[in-house]
This record gives structure tokens, sequence and C-alpha cells, in this order.
């Protein structure tokens, strides 16, 4: 059980409130009467903010004193998501992590959702979690070759991995999503990355069989994937089985197009429920042959890596 501590606006909130509204009345101002709504918002949110550090803090006393120890992976209690509006945005984010396609028509090209790949709600370990995050962006991504914001990182995945289109970096859908990755990332300290965060290591100096490759696909994934790769549907549209390949699934400038991040992934979490049962030879040898199956094509991918340094599995 986690304890979420959000405080409570404190007495001298409170009183500040109180205080402010008094004021009001007396200038009988409506304009005033906004501010002072606002402020006892600025304050929550103030709380909020203090409750969090002092979360932090206590997260980095605790790592410091037990040095071997790693940080916690997982889907926070759902009774933390606070009665508020905040807590309507990260729920609503939840949502849209977890029906993208039927949620977001107008930005999902395919039937993924976020949580095809990035799964348990994006907040399992070695499936790109997505705990933490809020405190490691802004980062530097060579594949556009500029410091990425987390919202420019979501649509980064919109783009490629999801064949759509950007979210509108203003949106409420897109608050949804930065609301809920800040809740999932309660228990994680500012600007550490945590063990668990993106996938198993592969080794990548392995070379790839795809006829072994085409094999291992019929005798591993097929089952649930269908023989095409292209998944397998209930009459409402839903996916029992995501696309891993053909018109429904990501397109080849995803990350997932990419023999051996492919390869990190499905070592460790395929087949579902029997992670890392496949040496990494064969999880290489299985992804250079699903990942080359028709899909969708990423316009403008030559412009990826304008600096150099694209990795050797990168499509062009
Ligand atoms: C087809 C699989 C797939 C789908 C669907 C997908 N992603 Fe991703 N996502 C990836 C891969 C692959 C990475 C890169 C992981 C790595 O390199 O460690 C990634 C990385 C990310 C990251 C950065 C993670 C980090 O540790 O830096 C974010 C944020 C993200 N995705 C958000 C989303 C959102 C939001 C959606 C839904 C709109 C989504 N993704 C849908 C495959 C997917
Ligand atoms: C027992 C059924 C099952 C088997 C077998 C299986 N998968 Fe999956 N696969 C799933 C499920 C379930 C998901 C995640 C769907 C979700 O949670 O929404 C998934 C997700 C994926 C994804 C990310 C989502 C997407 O559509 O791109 C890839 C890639 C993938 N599987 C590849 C493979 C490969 C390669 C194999 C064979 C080594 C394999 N799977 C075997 C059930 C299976």
């Amino acid at each position: 059980m986690k304890i979420f501590l959000r405080a409570k606006p404190s007495y001298s909130i409170v009183m500040t409130a109180i205080l402010t509204m008094g004021a009001v009345s007396l200038s009988a101002c409506s304009e005033s009467n906004t501010k002072a709504v606002d402020r006892v918002e600025e304050a929550e949110a103030l709380a909020r903010v203090k409750s969090l550090e002092a979360r932090a803090t206590a997260i980095k006393e605790e790592m410091a004193a037990n040095p071997g120890a790693k940080l916690n992976i997982s889907m926070p209690d759902e009774s933390t998501i606070p009665d508020d509006e905040y807590g309507a945005a990260v729920r609503r984010g939840l949502e849209l992590a977890n029906h993208t396609y039927r949620e977001l028509p107008n930005n999902v090209g395919n039937q993924l959702n976020c949580t095809s790949c990035h799964l348990n709600n994006g907040s399992e370990a070695y499936a790109a979690p997505w705990n933490g995050l809020p405190g490691i962006f802004p980062i530097y991504r060579g594949r556009d070759a500029r410091v990425n914001s987390l919202q420019e990182r979501i649509n980064g995945c919109f783009q490629r991995s999801m064949n759509g289109t950007p979210l509108d970096m203003n949106s409420d859908e897109m608050n949804a999503f930065m609301s809920y990755m800040t809740w999932l990332s309660q228990d994680m300290p500012i600007g550490i990355s945590p063990e668990g965060r993106g996938f198993v290591a592969i080794d990548n100096t392995l070379t790839p069989d795809p006829e072994n490759g085409k094999k291992l696909f019929v005798e591993t994934c097929v089952s649930c994937h269908g023989d095409d790769g292209e998944g397998q549907y209930n009459d409402d549209g839903t996916y029992i089985y995501p696309a891993i390949a053909g018109s429904n699934s990501f397109n080849d400038g995803a990350g997932m197009a990419r023999t051996y991040k492919a390869a990190a992934f499905v070592k460790g979490k395929m087949p579902f429920g029997q992670g890392n049962t496949l040496t990494d030879q064969e999880a290489i040898d299985i992804s250079s042959y699903f990942t080359q199956l028709p899909r969708p094509v990423k316009a403008n991918k030559d412009k990826d890596w304008p600096k150099g340094g694209a990795p050797v599995d990168v499509r062009r």
C-alpha cells in the first residue's frame, strides 16, 4: 500500500483565503473576486508541489540509506488519484492510454493503444514505463537532433507508433497524458532514470537471420498476432491481440520497426506472459522478420538523425 502525501489545504492557506475574500467584499470589485479564487487554487497547487518535494526528499534519503535498493516501477494505488480537477485529468490520461484509437481517432492512424507497447498502464518495468519521465525530460534526442520536451516525445509516438498526427501542445488531451504520467511518478525522485526504464538490454552485435525468424514467428507469435501479424479483433473493433504488421500497426519510422529495438521488447515481454524465454539471437531473428512485414510508411524519415549517429537498424 502506498500513501499519497497530498496535503489538504493548511490552516494558514484557508485563513489567507478567508482574509483575501474579506478584502474582496470590501472593495466590491468583481475582477479581484476572480483573483481570490485563483489564489486559493494557486495555494492548493503550491501545497501539492510542497508535499511532492517532501516526498522526493524522503525517497532520496531512503535511497542514500539503502544504496542497493531499486526504485519501484509500478502502478500506484488508484485511490491516490485526488478527487479534483487535476485528478480528473489523471483519469482521462489513463483512459486515453488504454483506449487511444477509440478516443482519439483524429490523431491515431492504426488500431493500437499506447498500452499495446507501454504495458500495464505504462507502468511495467522493461516495457518502456512512464514512471519518472516528467522528472527526466526535457532530454536531447539524436533522432531530431534537439532537446525534446516530454510533450514532444509523446507526439513522437503519435506520429510513428500510432501512425497518426501530433496532439495540440495546449490541448486537454496532452495535459491529460502529462497529468497521468506525473501521477504515475509520485514515488520517483526528480532526475533519476530508474532501472527498468526502456527495455531489457540486448546484444546488438548479433547478426539477424530473418529466415530462422520466420520459422520461429510461426511457432511462437501467430497463435495470438495472426499469420501475417494482423492481430485479432472483437466484433466492436477492439482488438483481442494487437497488430504487429499491416495497416493497423505502427509505421516503419517507429522505434518498434527497428530490429534491435523490437528485439529488446520481444525478448523481455513476448510471448505475452512468458518474457525472457527467448534467447537474444531468437528475439533478433524474429524481429528482423516481423518488422519488415508490410506496414504503413512514415514520410520524411530520411530527415531523421540530421546530425548523423543513426543506429544501424534505423529504417530509411
Ligand atoms: C508500437 C509500440 C508503441 C506504441 C503503441 C506507443 N509507443 Fe511510446 N515508445 C515505444 C518505443 C519503442 C519507445 C522507445 C523505448 C526505448 O527506446 O527505450 C517509446 C518511448 C516512449 C516514451 C519515452 C520513454 C522514455 O523512457 O524516454 C514516451 C513518453 C512514450 N513512448 C509515450 C507514448 C504514448 C503517450 C503513446 C500513445 C499515444 C505511445 N507511446 C505509444 C513504442 C510505442
Ligand atoms: C499469448 C498471446 C501472445 C503471443 C503468443 C505473443 N503476443 Fe505479442 N502481444 C500480446 C498482447 C496481449 C500484447 C499487448 C496488448 C495489450 O496489452 O494491449 C502484445 C503486444 C505485442 C507487441 C506490441 C504491440 C504491437 O501490436 O505492436 C509486439 C511488437 C508483439 N506483441 C510481438 C510479439 C512477437 C514477436 C511474438 C512472438 C515471439 C508475440 N508477440 C507473441 C499477446 C501475445
